[in-house]
Formats: C-alpha cells, structure tokens, sequence
C-alpha cells in the first residue's frame, strides 16, 4: 500500500484532506495519507509539494517515487539539490481554464479602454474616441506552453493580431510565432499588449529589462501573470512614470504578499491582483494526483514531469 506524504501545508490540508481520499478510494487506490513529516521517510511513496509548506530537504526520502507538486511554477524547487525524485507540476483543465479567462478579460480591459469610462462617468457625452477592432491590434504572449498557447489561440477566436514567442519555435493556429533573442526584439516592438506566461528560470529573470521595455510602441499594456521576476521593477517604473508604458497588470511579484508600501500599489499605471490570475482548483487538482499515483504504482510515466536542467 503506497504512503502518501502531504507536505503542501496545513491550509492545502483543509482543502484536500477528503477530496483527495475520495479520489484515490474512486481511483482503486488503497493508500495511507498523511500530514505529518514521518518516523520513516525511506517508507514514503510520494510527496506532494506546495512552496507554502516547509519540506526543503528530500534526501531522507530515498524510496519516493515522485514528488508532485500543487503549483504549476516550480521554480522554488526545482534546484532544490536533495531533490533527485521525479518531479511532476501541475497541469489542469481548470487550471488553464482560469488562466485565459484571467488573460483574456485584462486584455480586453485594456482593448477597449474600459477605465476611461469606469473611472469617468461624470455627465460628459465623450464618444470621439472609438477603441479599434480586435484585429487591430496586436498582442504578444510570452511563453506558449500549456497556459501561454490556451491563451494565445482565445485572443486569436476574438481576432486579435497575436504574435508568440517561446524558446523552442511552435506552431500555433492564428498565432504568429516566434523564437529566439532577435524574435523577441521583434515580437517586442510590434507588441502593444504583452502578457508573460513564461516560466521563472536564470534565462527568463529580467527578460523585460530595460533595452527590452524600450522596444514596445509608446503606451504598450504589460499584463504578467507569469512570475514577477520577469520584469525588471526598477526599468518598468521608471518607463511608467515616463508613460512609455501605459500600464502594467501585474499578478505575481519579487515578494508576495506584495508589501504595503510597495511602489506598484499606488501607482496610476499599475493594477495590482495578488496571484489569483490562475487557482489550482482542488477536484481537478485531485485528478491530476491520483492519476500520476496510479501511473506510479503500475510502472507507468508519470505526466507533467519537470525537465531539471530546463528548470520547468
Ligand atoms: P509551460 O512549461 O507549459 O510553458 C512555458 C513556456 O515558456 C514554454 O513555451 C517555454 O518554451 C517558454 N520558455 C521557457 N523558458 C524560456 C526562455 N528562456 N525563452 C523563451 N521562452 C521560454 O508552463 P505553463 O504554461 O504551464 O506555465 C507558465 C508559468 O505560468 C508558470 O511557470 C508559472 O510561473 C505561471 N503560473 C502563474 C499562475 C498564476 O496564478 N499567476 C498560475 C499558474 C502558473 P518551450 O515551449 O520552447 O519550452
Ligand atoms: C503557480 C500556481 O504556479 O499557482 O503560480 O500554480
């Protein structure tokens, strides 16, 4: 009987205590689970992570056969060097589902200039100003894995101009893709919405810095769900301020919770959500894990595997 350790932290706890026993028990899968760090860790079969839980040193787990992680960024763990189990992140349908809504609805926000008319209703008839079609304007999506490409193909049905750009070239119906540092200078400066759906690795830290924030058009919309350090803070401010940028969404952040007196909270340009662009959502979060047990147990490859020397 394989044992579980659930070390994502006792607030995951909660939430996946009778789910995810209901789904292993739904699954076939008779199993011990449990929260505790154990007496005997070479008994463990698997881990499953969560950057909110404390579990940083693997090594005394030398029998696991993968640790699964509840978060689909894996940066905080993926160099972690007692790790040599198996890695798995998490890849969902909800997961992806809430991405591209989160995207799509920011995008349009910024489309339509829908502030100017949410912050100006003041009795002044002002209908000079049409915003243009969607396929006016062009988006670029950084990063085209599982959550980048879902969201560069709904912005393409809403007819969007939609460039893309990843490390290794894709190829994405509606979507015109791109790789490469020359593909990225490019993509940049023909890019007057840009959403960053990339991973957080040494190559992806400071990607838009400032040379690079300098080649959007004047007034380019930033939206980042991706992983704060993408952006260089101090460039993307200081471009702010100037109104190089017309504004940046941001969702992720250097430090989260994003501290109280942070610059980004009360600058004009600049929408704040704190990480909820996507939520791991638990029923379908359970399917994902048990299916990778499942897999672990019959000698199968497990899905969503981390590559280590990619970092995602
Ligand atoms: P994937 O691993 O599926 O996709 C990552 C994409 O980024 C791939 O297209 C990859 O290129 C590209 N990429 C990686 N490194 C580089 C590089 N150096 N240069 C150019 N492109 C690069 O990840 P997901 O789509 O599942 O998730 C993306 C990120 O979204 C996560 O890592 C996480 O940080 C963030 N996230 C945020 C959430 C939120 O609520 N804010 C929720 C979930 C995820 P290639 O295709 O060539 O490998
Ligand atoms: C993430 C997640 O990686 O919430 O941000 O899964």
């Amino acid at each position: 009987m394989p044992h579980i350790y659930f070390a994502a932290g006792p607030g995951n706890w909660a939430d996946y205590k009778e789910p995810l026993s209901d789904a292993l028990r739904k699954a076939g899968i008779k199993a011990t689970l449990s929260p505790e760090p154990p007496a005997d860790p070479e008994n463990v079969d698997y881990i499953i992570y969560a950057p909110v839980g404390t579990m940083t040193d693997f090594a005394p787990f030398t029998n696991c056969k993968a640790v699964l992680s509840l978060w689909a960024g894996v940066e905080k763990i993926v160099h972690t060097p007692s790790l040599t189990q198996p890695l798995a992140r998490m890849v969902n349908t909800e997961l992806t589902e809430g991405m591209v809504e989160y995207v799509v609805g920011h995008v349009l926000r910024h489309h339509l200039g829908m502030d100017a008319h949410i912050h100006g209703q003041d009795g002044v008839w002002r209908n000079a100003i049409m915003p243009p079609l969607a396929r006016e304007r062009t988006v670029a999506v950084l990063g085209l894995g599982e959550l980048g490409q879902a969201s560069a193909r709904a912005l393409a049905a809403l007819n969007f101009n939609v460039l893309g750009w990843s490390r290794s070239l894709k190829s994405v119906p509606g979507v015109e893709c791109h790789a490469g540092e020359d593909g990225l200078d490019m993509v940049l400066s023909r890019a007057e919405i840009v959403v960053l759906l990339m991973p957080l690795t040494p190559e992806t830290t400071n990607v838009l810095d400032e040379r690079r924030l300098g080649l959007l058009p004047k007034g380019a919309v930033i939206i980042n769900p991706g992983r704060g350090p993408l952006i260089d803070d101090e460039a993307l401010l200081a471009a702010l301020d100037a109104g190089a940028i017309g504004h940046a969404t941001l969702d992720v952040f250097r430090v989260e919770p994003l501290p109280p007196g942070h610059r980004y909270w009360a600058h004009p340009r600049v929408t704040v959500t704190p990480h909820i662009a996507a939520d791991t959502r638990v029923t379908s979060a359970c399917k994902v894990l048990v299916e990778n047990i499942r897999r672990g147990e019959a000698g199968e490859p497990f899905l969503y595997l981390v590559d280590r020397t990619r970092g995602y």
